[in-house]
């Protein structure tokens, strides 16, 4: 396939450049920058972007419709990260909702933006950052545990390659998810995770919840027991395998 990509040196981010420019761009054009001055990440988290050696780049998704699952659309791009990675050899896990790590190190990096106008939603903007080629050096700076592919597997990669492969596979999960819903794809997503039967921290708003998790629900989220037996639904937050 052939995508529609605007390259920019530098951006503030690249998501704010879609939401800016929505009006000139077409469905499913794609924004790439070199560095970002301002990256964005979930719960307001700063997305370190100043090597040029990442991926940083968001897709205009304006054929989102009012599909009612908008939400999981983070959860798509991460099982397509997941297997695009296995293309070039290495093994990585989603930790919900949509962190994809290997070896315990966060590689990638995903958040959605909606645009609305009026009650209908415009379009949705998914942001992707995956550190690709950044060395060891600069990887240890960043405050959490992170890795990047060329690290894993001692490669420089080929950063049009990469996100050619990624829109690829991503467009083709997106297609299957705009017909039939995340519950599609939920056993291929739930294949890349570890964690049912596990005990996990929730960290919702300065809460912090101890459960253990009994399953993927068919909408992305998860299935939870507490120590009183309570069953529940997770929607939000940060999740912890304890
Ligand atoms: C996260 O893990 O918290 C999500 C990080 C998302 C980062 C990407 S980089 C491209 C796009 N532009 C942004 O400002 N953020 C996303």
């Amino acid at each position: 396939m052939s995508y529609n990509f605007t390259q920019l040196a530098s951006v503030d981010s690249t998501n704010s450049y879609v939401k800016l420019h929505l009006d000139k761009l077409s469905n499913r054009d794609v924004v790439v920058a070199d560095t970002q001055t301002e990256g964005r990440g979930r719960l307001k988290r700063k997305w370190v972007s100043s090597s040029a050696k990442n991926l940083y780049f968001s897709i205009a998704l304006k054929d989102i419709g009012d599909i009612r699952e908008v939400q999981n659309i983070t959860q798509v791009g991460a099982l397509a990260l997941v297997v695009t990675l296995k293309n070039y050899g290495v093994i990585a896990k989603i930790k919900w909702p949509n962190d994809v790590l290997v070896s315990s190190k966060k590689i990638s990096g995903i958040l959605s933006e909606t645009v609305i106008k009026g009650s209908d939603l415009e379009a949705l903007v998914l942001g992707v950052g995956i550190n690709l080629n950044m060395d060891k050096a600069f990887l240890d700076l960043i405050d959490q545990p992170a890795t990047s592919l060329g690290v894993e597997i001692e490669k420089e990669i080929d950063k049009q390659a990469f996100l050619n492969d990624f829109l690829d596979i991503f467009f083709a999960y997106y297609d299957k998810f705009l017909e039939s819903g995340f519950a599609s794809l939920r056993d291929e997503w739930k294949s890349h995770t570890n964690l049912s039967g596990k005990n996990i921290i929730i960290r919702n708003n300065g809460n912090n919840i101890k459960v253990r998790v009994l399953d993927i629900n068919n909408d992305g989220t998860l299935k939870v027991i507490s120590k009183d037996n309570i069953v529940s639904t997770v929607c939000c937050g940060d999740i912890e395998i304890i």
